[in-house]
Formats: structure tokens, C-alpha cells, sequence
């Protein structure tokens, strides 16, 4: 696995590779142990990845899902910028897809079909009439394997999981593989891999819920957003996209220079109307080159922490946390109110598999899905 962290680095910018303290010198490390039973007796783990810098995520093998992350602000103390639940029986009980690996289809097929090679295929209608994010037991509720590793630049781990041809309604056996890598630069990078051996639909990502601030004690309306996309994908009041590719100049989803999420969130627009407020995909700027480009950078003021995204992706679905009420009650104690969290899913547009004018997210025998999204953390002034 040496190859991987390396590469990732270099790929985030070469001089952080050379300042990057040696990984095993600063006893950063990778710590595995148990985090409860499901219901029907299998064993959850929980694997600890700890950088040379003192960043640390943790997560579990059920749904791949981010626990915690812990990033320092511009004084230099930790604080957790995640959303999410302290146990197991949290997650299993109700989560909007607290911090989860997503398949294998993140996002949404209208009414929960598509026809793909002259047959009809009829999956769950898990949101409204749609299909949401891979079904009724989708990758953020399944047991992944995890297999730890470590080297100089970095700590991770591989994540895998087979998923059976039918299961979902989708056709073929799938074969996934997710490796979560935290480099010595404080980046956290997601690298997806998929076969299959029957043509089918694959959209993977992940659903961590961010707020910058920490603790997620407040919400998110003033965190700095930019994303470099000169267009987005409207959608209709069950946020399927129209296939209209529009241009963002002079609306509330231009943000191509950074702007507080909160500054136009309320503005009369139908499109902000039918996802109260931003829960969109947007067309990023982008080379159609396999390369890693800028899909989005989060400043959060008063801590002084910035997320910045790359990815190989054509696509970025900000989730504004709309959906969020005050019902929901996480880690510590703390109740997640309206917008206390956010989403930035880099993905394949919606409803592609019925779309033929969106970028193809169908996978054939003897084809490699491959995507890559580094989520890297730093501070400004
Ligand atoms: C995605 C969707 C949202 C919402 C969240 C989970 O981001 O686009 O509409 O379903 O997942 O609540």
C-alpha cells in the first residue's frame, strides 16, 4: 500500500510531502478494537487513525461510517468537526447518514427504476417516489471488512465488501473496496474501487456531516463556501434533476467566489423552495481529465479551520442539512438543530441511469470504477 499514500500526498502538493513529520517517528498509528454487536451477532470494529500532525478519525466497520475527526482550529486545539452518534446502537437506530460510505448509488433514481440494456430494474423507493442513496439497506448499512496500514506519509485502511448480484434490486455481483487514508499533511483521502460482473449502476461517496466550528454546537449559515462550478443541475420538487445544466451567474448557487452559506439561503427561488434550501448538485469546472481539481473550499471564521475538497469527480451535492430539526439528539448530548451540519458528497450527477445526457455511471464486466476525493484540512487567519 506504500504506493497509495504517497501518491495521494504528492497529489495535494509535493512541498507538504517534504514538511510532513515522519509517520512512525511521531507515533501516529492505527489502533483496531470492538464497538458492538448488530443485531443479528456480528462483531463492529472500530479502527483509530492517528497522523503525525495529531489529526484522528475514527471509524467503524458498519457502513464505513466517520465517527469522529479531529482537526485543530488556528490556535492549534482539536475539536471534532463531525456529526454523528457516541454508540453503535445510535447509527442503528435512526441516521440521515451520519459521516457513511454511500452505494451503490449515492443520490437519488427516479421512482426507483432505470432500464439499462433493454431490461427493466426496480429498486426501493426510499425517499418520497425516489430511490435515495442505494436503497432501504444501502453501504452505510452494511458490515465492511477493514484491513489496516501504515507508512511513512501515512495511516489508513482498506475497507471491502461484496455485494451480492439482486441485492437492492441492483443486477450483479459488485466487489467494492474503499481505502480511507489520513496523510501526515492532514488529508483525508477517499479512494473508491469497484467490478462487477453484470453491467450495472455505481455512484460511491461519503456523507460525513461537517461543522467547522466543532462539536457541532451551532449551525452552519456561517461558514464561507466556494465551489468552482459555472453551472448546476435544477431538479424538480422531488429533487430529480430536469437535465437542464444552469448557469449559476446572478442566482443564489453562484458561488464561485466565497460566500457565507447563510447570505442567500432564504431568497425566493424555486430551486432553494424545493430543496429548502441547498441540497443540489453542481457541474464542476473541470478538465475532463482523470485528475484531481478543486470541488470545494469551507472557511469556518471564528475557528479558522478550511476544508478544502479535490476530486476526480464530475459532480459535488451540497447538503445544507435542511433536513436536520432538532430531532436528532448526537454526540454529547448535543440536539442537531436546523442547518447545524453540512454535506459535500462528490458524486455523479443524479438520476444518471435515466439521464443520457449526464456523464454514465454504469460499470461493465472487466471495467475498473475508480474515484478519488481528498477532503484536506489547514487554518487561516
Ligand atoms: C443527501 C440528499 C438529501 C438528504 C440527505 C440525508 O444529501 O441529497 O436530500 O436526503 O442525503 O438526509
Amino acid at each position: 500500500m506504500g504506493m497509495v499514500g504517497s501518491a495521494l500526498v504528492a497529489g495535494c502538493g509535493a512541498s507538504e510531502t517534504e514538511q510532513a513529520a515522519d509517520t512512525a517517528a511521531a507515533g501516529a498509528g492505527v489502533e483496531r478494537a470492538a464497538f458492538g454487536t448488530l443485531p443479528d451477532g456480528r462483531a463492529v470494529e472500530v479502527f483509530t487513525l492517528r497522523n503525525a500532525q495529531g489529526m484522528e478519525v475514527r471509524f467503524m466497520t458498519y457502513g464505513g461510517i466517520i465517527l469522529t475527526l479531529k482537526v485543530p482550529d488556528r490556535e492549534g486545539r482539536f475539536e471534532d468537526v463531525t456529526l454523528g452518534y457516541d454508540s453503535l446502537a445510535g447509527y442503528l437506530q435512526e441516521s440521515p447518514y451520519f459521516g457513511a460510505l454511500i452505494g451503490r448509488y449515492g443520490n437519488r433514481i427516479a421512482r426507483g427504476r432505470f432500464t439499462l440494456d433493454g431490461r427493466e430494474y426496480v429498486l426501493a423507493t426510499n425517499n418520497g417516489p425516489n430511490h435515495l442513496h442505494g436503497g432501504d439497506r444501502g453501504f452505510d448499512k452494511v458490515l465492511w471488512r477493514a484491513e489496516p496500514f501504515q507508512n511513512d506519509s501515512s495511516v489508513g485502511a482498506v475497507l471491502s465488501y461484496t455485494s451480492p448480484d439482486g441485492e437492492e434490486g441492483y443486477p450483479g455481483t459488485l466487489q467494492a473496496r474503499v481505502t480511507y487514508t489520513l496523510t501526515n499533511s492532514n488529508a483525508l483521502v477517499f479512494e473508491y474501487h469497484a467490478t462487477t460482473d453484470q453491467a450495472t449502476p455505481v455512484n460511491l461517496t461519503q456523507h460525513t456531516y461537517f461543522n467547522l466550528a466543532g462539536d457541532g454546537e451551532r449551525d452552519i449559515l456561517d461558514h464561507r463556501l466556494t465551489i468552482p462550478a459555472s453551472r448546476f443541475t435544477p431538479v424538480d420538487s422531488t429533487l430529480i434533476p430536469t437535465g437542464e445544466l444552469r448557469g449559476v451567474q446572478g442566482t443564489a448557487f453562484d458561488f464561485r467566489q466565497p460566500t457565507a452559506i447563510g447570505a442567500r439561503i432564504a431568497q425566493a427561488d424555486e430551486q432553494l423552495r424545493f430543496g429548502g434550501g441547498y441540497d443540489h448538485n453542481w457541474v464542476l469546472d473541470r478538465e475532463p481529465a482523470d485528475e484531481l481539481q478543486l470541488a470545494a473550499r469551507l472557511a469556518e471564521p471564528t475557528s479558522g479551520r478550511v476544508l478544502e475538497i479535490y476530486t476526480t469527480e464530475p459532480g459535488l451535492q451540497f447538503y445544507s442539512g435542511n433536513f436536520l430539526d432538532g430531532s436528532l439528539t448526537g454526540k454529547g448530548g448535543r440536539v442537531y438543530e436546523h442547518r447545524y451540519g453540512l454535506a459535500l458528497e462528490t458524486q455523479h450527477f443524479p438520476n444518471s441511469p435515466n439521464q443520457p445526457s449526464f456523464p454514465s455511471t454504469i460499470l461493465r464486466p472487466g471495467e475498473e470504477y475508480r474515484s478519488r476525493s481528498v477532503y484536506r484540512f489547514s487554518v487561516e487567519s
